[in-house]
């Protein structure tokens, strides 16, 4: 007897959650996953905290009616902003990247040290900052909004786009923060930038990425939000089934987004949602 593979659904403001789908299936393949790219608003980085969190909210519904019985808010932005509301609204368990974020890196730091580079709106929320001091570690967080649309052109191995986060980067550990011991991605493009921001980075610092740290999280929570399903009869199929949705050009969706997933992607389906 085979029982219906459980569904995560993941939602980002764009393309950028496809890194956390790539972490997540790698992890949890036993699962089938719907992915809603938000590509109509994009960025959401400058949105206000009311636009974004709607917007999430709307999407969040949308992924549950394509039978999704766990979210992964798959943006940073949303999940500074929006976590909360989003949480109220769905009738099934949300989880953001912040959380796990601040998790992986309380585990990374010696001494308490923290950088946190995101859009702007992440940033002015504190979010990082708040979950990161939960855990005893001091951050300092820094904005880094021309790192998204460099992505976003394909310049992640490019000269300017080094010499962009050279200098993001001497400020962020400047003034009291030389010897920050880790620094968290805490924006969802910036996975695609790991090698260059190595390079950049002062050689003490553990670079931490949440998508990689949430689909742990994910996993972990997984067998308990979806009792038996990984042991039990599960169709054991080792490629999950992924559904794609984006709010703006299907095309674009999915050239830009096999960069971010690291594959083809294929069947993107257009969606409006109401204002
Ligand atoms: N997904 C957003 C984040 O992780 C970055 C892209 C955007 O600004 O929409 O913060």
């Amino acid at each position: 007897m085979s029982t219906r593979r459980p569904t995560i659904g993941v939602f980002d403001s764009g393309f950028g959650g496809l890194t956390v789908l790539k972490a997540l299936y790698e992890l949890i393949p036993e699962a089938d996953y719907a992915h809603f790219g938000d590509t109509a608003r994009l960025p959401c980085g400058s949105k206000s905290v009311e636009t974004a969190a709607r917007a999430a909210v709307e999407a969040a519904h949308f992924l549950e009616s394509h039978g999704a019985q766990t979210l992964v808010i798959a943006c940073n932005t949303a999940t500074a902003l929006a976590l909360d509301r989003i949480t109220v609204a769905a009738h099934v368990p949300v989880v953001g990247v912040v959380e796990p974020g601040a998790d992986a890196a309380a585990i990374a730091s010696r001494n308490r040290k923290v950088v946190v580079i995101g859009t702007h709106a992440t940033v002015s929320s504190h979010a990082y900052r708040k979950a990161l001091d939960a855990r005893g570690l001091e951050a300092r967080e820094k904005a880094c909004p021309l790192l998204v649309p460099l992505v976003e052109e394909g310049w992640v191995e490019h000269p300017v786009t080094q010499e962009v986060a050279r200098i993001y980067l001497a400020e962020a550990f400047a003034d009291g923060f030389h010897d920050a011991d880790t620094m968290v991605l805490g924006c969802t493009h910036y996975p695609l930038l790991k090698p260059l921001l190595q390079r950049v980075t002062p050689v003490h610092v553990s670079i931490v990425d949440s998508a990689e740290s949430t689909a742990r999280a994910v996993a972990t929570r997984f067998q308990q939000l979806v009792p038996s399903s990984l042991s039990n009869g599960t169709e054991r199929r080792s490629v999950p089934r992924m559904k794609f949705f984006a709010t703006d050009s299907t095309e674009k969706f999915q050239q830009l987004g096999q960069r971010f997933l690291g594959h083809p992607i294929e069947n993107v389906q257009h969606v409006d949602l109401k204002e």
